[in-house]
Parts: structure tokens; C-alpha cells; sequence
């Protein structure tokens, strides 16, 4: 025996060795054993642990012949390094699937090491008819040709062949079928309608299959936010009451739209192979409002989706994919109650879509780390420009908070090549628009071309909503002259400083958000240049934008970040303000001029406390000085915007 074949010899007793280290704890003690790996009881059975421990004791004994004579039993110790690069790639795909991944990582390291130190040996210590190489596979295809055309002669070749090219041929068709065929879009007759259900075209990435869309917030009730409403309502997400009305626009697709609403605004359904939901840019730029808490809430399209709660939304899709209900068997029982899923369907929901759906999130989840060492974002908020620089550009994260208001997208026109976003970083509608797709996670490829320009086309002449409650118009006629004189500069569309940069020591609101967007991610933005995502005219600023204030009594809680709740708390001193108050109540305050924020708001709200990084309250001081007679009158104008 030459020294490579001994040292395969010793490698592979050091391997069965270590196996033996897994079997005998997992026999003898498998509760602890599972403890020290990080793995529940309700994930892994002790009766589980003992049968891989007893399974793996009958492998190892198949490895003793070819660990001892490589040389007589080729083939056996080939064996041992296909077993061990085979059980390397399970531990590969759980260590990227599984949340428990990083505890199996020293199993990888183990199997995979084992497998190529055993290979390497046989490799170079073996005669050379018993190396890998091509010739093996050609030696392979000659077998099986020589095979066929020995049975030629015979009808049970012949039959079986055909049945076989029969057979692979179906399925293949099935699978296309139920994984990748192409139905057309939904189309909706008004262009309202469109905004808030159809779709833009996201990756797969970012779809959720419907089925699963349907029922997870039963199946994991347990996750839901406290004190809000059931369902995928409880993130503030608005479920109009007949919509998407008409059932047989679902036709093409093939979808059987008898579950009564089924979505929420700012979702679409579309089918690609099986039907799936994806958002759209009207999930954070539609709100509600009540009059009163027992009013129906009125939808206000293109306006701030101040009770949307995208955070905490995105956590309990992570935190469904990390839980062991998480899998075929519960979910597919709790889909079988409400759809009829035909054998072949239930088996690639089985085998691809729920596994391929879980580690899809579970990849999210490992990419959005960052977001936890951020302060939470609540209700109607989130981190802009921090998942593009970290999760689509790969920057270093550099620590910053970014956390905005979602703002209002109504009356685009008037807002062509004024600089915007809270930043003022951008001044190229068509550039906001496309980032805002990327950011949803569009890409070049997937984005439906006139789907989103009908979008697009329906924002640049949406009008802000009137508001809705009585104005005094002896107080607002008087209000408008303040305004004029305080605020109109910076404010009203045509004036000279609408739309430019103020600088931060002169606004000086809080300055995380403008931190959070630095030059290195303008350099990133200005390389990307696949059309039609060009992002040539960012730019890095100092300061906050002299936003247009149209539909102004809609844009509250104010500021880019959301940390004043009214306009009369606008326009008292920081000091006076409130410093703590809670977001994500729909029930308007029309004296005051914001959402009610305390109270019945603490049910299911968000705790906004000014204290916080990146909620400081402080700036923007104009008007503050007014006797309080003026700043009222100023409000009731401010209401008619
Ligand atoms: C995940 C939530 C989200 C979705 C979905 C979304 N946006 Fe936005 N959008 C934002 C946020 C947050 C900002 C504010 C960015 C900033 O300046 O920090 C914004 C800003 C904008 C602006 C600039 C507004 C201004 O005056 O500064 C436009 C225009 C816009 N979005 C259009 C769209 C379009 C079109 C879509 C659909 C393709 C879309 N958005 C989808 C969150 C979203
Ligand atoms: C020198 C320019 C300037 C003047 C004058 C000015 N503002 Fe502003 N205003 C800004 C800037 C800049 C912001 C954005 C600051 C931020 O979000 O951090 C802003 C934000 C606002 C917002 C919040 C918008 C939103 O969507 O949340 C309101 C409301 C507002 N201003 C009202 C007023 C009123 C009322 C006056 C007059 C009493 C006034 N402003 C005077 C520059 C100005």
C-alpha cells in the first residue's frame, strides 16, 4: 500500500472516528445532545435524534471495507467520498436555510474537509483505471447505449423507453406549467384601481406565494401585533371592503376569486406559474383617516401610509420562516382548507415553493441584521436609503439611521425638477420613481414597463384630498396673510426656494436621515446605468428640503421623520412639544390638525419618544413666535392646502 492509500486509510478512520462522536451521544443522550446543538425539542424529536444516530452507524459500517484496503475495494472508498461531499451539501443547505444554520457548520466543515482530504488521496494512490476521471462518465453513456441496443430486439425496451420519454415529458410540461408559465397581468379599468392593485413588476424575491399570503396570519396568530385588528390588517394594512371587486378579472389567471377580499390595498396578484401577491407603491403611499372611531375609514390615495407598519410586517415574515410550523405538512393542511390543490400542485408546494419561500425569507432576515441595532421605526415609517446601500449596493454598514416618513406622492408634475426626497438629493421624477421601484425590489428585467408608467402617469395630476371637515374662512382668509408672510417662501409651488436645500444649522431638524445618505452611496447610485434604472443626478446635500406642503393636513405626524403630531405642535417651540406620543391611529384631530395620538391611540400604537436617536424634535422654529390667535388662523389656512 503506497503512503497516499495509508494516509486514506487513516483519514478515514479519524472520520468514523468523529462519526462515532455523533452517535453514541445522540443514542445515549439524545435530549442533551440536542441542547448543546441549539436545537428545541419541538425541532428535533429525540426519537429523530436516536434514528440519524442508528442510521449513521449502519453508513459507517459500509465505510470499514474501502477505509481498510482503498486498494482492493476501489469502489467502496469512492463511496466514502461521494457519502461525505453528499452529506457536506445537506449541511451546506441547512446551513443557509435553516435559522439553526450556524450550529451545523462545524458538521460542513467535518464532512466537507473529510471528502476532499479522501478524494485527494484515492486520487493520487490509486492505478490510474481507478482515478476519477471524464472517461468514467463516458464509460457510462457506452454502458447504457450498448445496453439499449442489446434489448433493441426486444418489445420491453422498446415500450419502456417510450414510456420513459412519455413520462419525463409530462412532468417537464407539469412543472413549467405550475412553476414558471406566464399569465397575463390583471387589468384594472381605472387607473385608481391600478395604483393600488396592480402590479409594477417586482423580482421573485420579493413575491409571496398566495396561497401562503392566504393563511399565514392564521396559522401563526401567535406572531401578529398586540392591541390591532386581525389578519394582515394588524400591520396597518388597509383591506378595502369589496376590493378588488370584480372576481372575474382573476380569470385569465386561472384563479378561482371565491374567498371573498382578498387583498390588501397596495398588494397585486399575479400568476407566474402559481399564483403569488407582490406589493406595490401604494402599500406606503395610501392612508386612511376616520372622522371618528366608529366611521368607516376613508382611503386616501397617493397620501402617507402613516399606520402602515413595514417593520414590524417585515419581522413577522421572518419570525413565520424561522418557526418549525414553518413547514409542507402544517402549512399545506391549513392551504387545504380553503383551496383545492391538485396532487402534482401539493407535491411542488411540497418540494419547491414553501421550502424555496422559507429560505428566500430566512436569506432576508440574514441580509436585514443591521435593522437591529437601529431604533424601532413604528408605525408609518421606515430606513429609505440604508437597504439600498447595504443590501443592494453592499456598502459597509456605516451605522447611520435613516429612518423618514413615508411621504406623500400626489401632484408629481408640479414637483418635476424640484429636489426632492426629505434630502433634496434628487431632482429627476422619472430617477425618484424608478429608485422607489428598485428600493420595492423591482429590477430592470422584471419591471412591467406600461404597468408602471400608468402608475407613474396617474401620481403627476393626482390631486392632495380636500379636507374633509368644516373650515372657518374668516380665520383662514386672515391665516393666509401669515402664511404669505412666514412661510410661502419656502412652501407654496412657483416660489424661488420651494424645492431647494435648506441648510441644517439653519432648519435644524434632527440630522440622522440626512447622515444616513452619504457620497459614497451618490457614487454607487451614479454606476448604475442599466435601463431604464439611472440614478445620474443624485446628489450629496447639507441640509432638508423646502418640501411643497399640498394636502398638509394629511402629511401628519410632520417632518421628514414624523416627530411633531400636529400643526399646532408644529408651531410651538421645540421645548413645548410633545415629547412622547403614539403613531399609527387613524381618527383625525381637527383642531389641533393630526391624527389623535394619545389615549385610544396607546392601543396597538407606536411609542414615539423625541428622546430617541433619530426622533429628536427639534428645528424648524418658523411661526413659533405668533400669538397663539395667529397660529390658529395660520392652521385653518394650512387646512385648505
Ligand atoms: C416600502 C415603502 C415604499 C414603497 C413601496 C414606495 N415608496 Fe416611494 N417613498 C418611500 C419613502 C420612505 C420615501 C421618502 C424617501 C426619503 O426622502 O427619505 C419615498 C419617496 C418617494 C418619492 C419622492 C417624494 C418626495 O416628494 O420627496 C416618490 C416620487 C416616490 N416615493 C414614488 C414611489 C413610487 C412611484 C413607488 C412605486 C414604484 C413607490 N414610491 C413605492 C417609501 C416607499
Ligand atoms: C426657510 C424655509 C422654510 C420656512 C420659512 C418654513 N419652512 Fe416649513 N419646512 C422647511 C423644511 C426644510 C422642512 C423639512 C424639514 C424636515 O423635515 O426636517 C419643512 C417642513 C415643514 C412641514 C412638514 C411637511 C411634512 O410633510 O411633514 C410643514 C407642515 C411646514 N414645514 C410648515 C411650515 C409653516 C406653517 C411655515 C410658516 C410658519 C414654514 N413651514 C416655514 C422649510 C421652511
Amino acid at each position: 500500500m503506497n503512503t497516499s492509500l495509508r494516509w486514506f486509510r487513516r483519514i478515514g478512520f479519524l472520520g468514523i472516528a468523529l462519526n462515532f462522536s455523533f452517535i453514541v451521544p445522540a443514542l445515549a443522550m439524545p435530549d442533551m445532545y440536542a441542547t448543546a446543538l441549539g436545537l428545541s425539542s419541538s425541532v428535533y424529536s429525540d426519537l429523530w435524534l436516536r434514528n440519524a444516530g442508528a442510521l449513521l452507524l449502519a453508513l459507517t459500517l459500509f465505510y470499514l471495507p474501502g477505509t481498510l484496503h482503498p486498494g482492493r475495494w476501489p469502489w467502496l472508498a469512492w463511496m466514502n467520498v461521494g457519502s461525505r461531499l453528499l452529506s457536506a451539501g445537506f449541511w451546506f443547505w441547512l446551513v443557509r436555510t435553516s435559522p439553526l444554520g450556524p450550529n451545523l457548520k462545524p458538521m460542513l466543515a467535518m464532512d466537507g474537509s473529510l471528502g476532499v482530504l479522501l478524494g485527494i488521496c484515492l486520487q493520487c494512490g490509486l492505478p490510474s483505471e481507478h482515478r476519477a476521471s471524464f472517461a468514467w462518465f463516458a464509460r457510462g453513456f457506452h454502458a447504457l447505449g450498448a445496453g439499449i441496443r442489446a434489448g433493441w430486439g426486444h418489445p420491453g425496451t422498446k415500450v419502456t423507453l417510450v414510456a420513459l420519454i412519455l413520462a419525463v415529458g409530462v412532468l417537464g410540461y407539469r412543472t413549467w406549467y405550475d412553476l414558471l408559465k406566464t399569465y397575463p397581468e390583471v387589468a384594472y379599468a381605472s387607473d385608481e384601481d391600478h395604483f393600488k392593485y396592480g402590479a409594477i413588476g417586482l423580482s421573485q424575491d420579493s413575491r409571496v406565494p398566495y396561497y401562503l399570503w392566504e393563511i399565514l396570519p392564521e396559522v401563526f396568530k401567535d406572531k401578529l401585533p398586540a392591541g390591532r385588528p386581525s389578519g394582515w390588517a394588524a400591520f396597518g394594512l388597509i383591506q378595502e371592503p369589496q376590493k378588488p371587486v370584480a372576481a372575474d378579472l382573476y380569470g385569465p389567471l386561472g384563479i378561482k376569486a371565491t374567498q371573498g377580499p382578498i387583498l390588501p390595498v397596495g398588494f397585486a396578484l399575479r400568476r407566474i406559474g402559481f399564483p403569488s401577491v407582490e406589493p406595490n407603491c401604494a402599500m406606503c403611499h395610501t392612508g386612511t383617516y376616520r372622522a371618528a372611531a366608529e366611521n368607516d375609514p376613508v382611503v386616501v390615495v397617493g397620501g402617507p401610509a402613516h399606520a402602515l407598519g413595514l417593520q414590524a410586517f417585515q419581522q413577522f415574515l421572518f419570525s413565520c420562516a424561522a418557526d418549525p410550523r414553518f413547514n409542507s405538512v402544517t402549512l399545506l393542511a391549513a392551504i387545504g382548507a380553503k383551496e383545492k390543490l391538485g396532487w402534482y400542485e401539493k407535491l411542488l408546494y411540497r418540494v419547491i415553493i414553501i421550502p424555496a419561500a422559507r429560505s428566500g425569507l430566512l436569506t432576508q432576515q440574514a441580509a436585514f441584521t443591521w435593522q437591529q441595532s437601529r431604533p424601532p421605526q413604528g408605525w408609518g415609517r421606515t430606513d429609505t436609503f440604508n437597504p439600498t446601500k447595504i443590501n443592494v449596493f453592499h456598502l459597509p454598514d456605516d451605522g447611520t439611521i435613516g429612518t423618514t416618513n413615508l411621504p406623500a406622492i400626489w401632484n408629481q408634475r408640479a414637483r418635476e425638477n424640484l429636489w426632492l426626497h426629505w434630502d433634496g438629493n434628487n431632482d429627476q421624477i422619472t430617477q425618484r420613481n424608478y429608485a422607489a421601484a428598485m428600493a420595492v425590489g423591482a429590477t430592470p428585467e422584471s419591471v412591467l414597463p406600461a404597468s408602471f408608467k400608468r402608475v407613474t402617469d396617474y401620481v403627476l395630476d393626482l390631486p392632495p384630498p380636500k379636507y374633509p371637515f368644516d373650515i372657518d374662512a374668516a380665520k383662514a382668509d386672515r391665516g393666509k396673510v401669515l402664511y404669505q408672510q412666514n412661510c410661502a417662501e419656502c412652501h407654496a409651488f412657483g416660489e424661488k426656494k420651494v424645492g431647494q436645500v435648506t441648510d441644517i444649522s439653519e432648519i435644524g431638524t434632527d440630522r440622522h436621515r440626512l447622515d444616513s445618505f452619504t457620497q459614497a452611496l451618490v457614487d454607487r447610485f451614479h454606476t448604475f446605468t442599466t435601463a431604464p434604472f439611472i440614478f445620474t443626478a443624485y446628489r450629496k446635500t447639507n441640509g432638508y428640503s423646502d418640501v411643497p406642503i399640498d394636502g398638509c393636513w394629511y402629511r401628519a405626524p410632520y417632518l421628514h421623520h414624523g416627530a411633531v403630531p400636529t400643526l399646532w405642535d408644529l408651531l410651538q417651540p421645540p421645548a413645548s412639544r410633545p415629547a412622547v406620543f403614539y403613531t399609527g391611529y387613524d381618527v383625525y384631530d381637527p383642531v389641533k390638525a393630526g391624527f389623535v395620538h394619545d389615549g385610544p391611540a396607546r392601543t396597538g400604537g407606536f411609542r414615539f419618544d423625541v428622546a430617541v436617536a433619530g426622533n429628536g424634535n427639534s428645528g424648524h422654529t418658523f411661526g413659533t413666535t405668533l400669538p397663539d390667535a395667529d397660529k390658529w388662523d395660520l392652521i385653518e389656512y394650512l387646512k385648505t392646502l
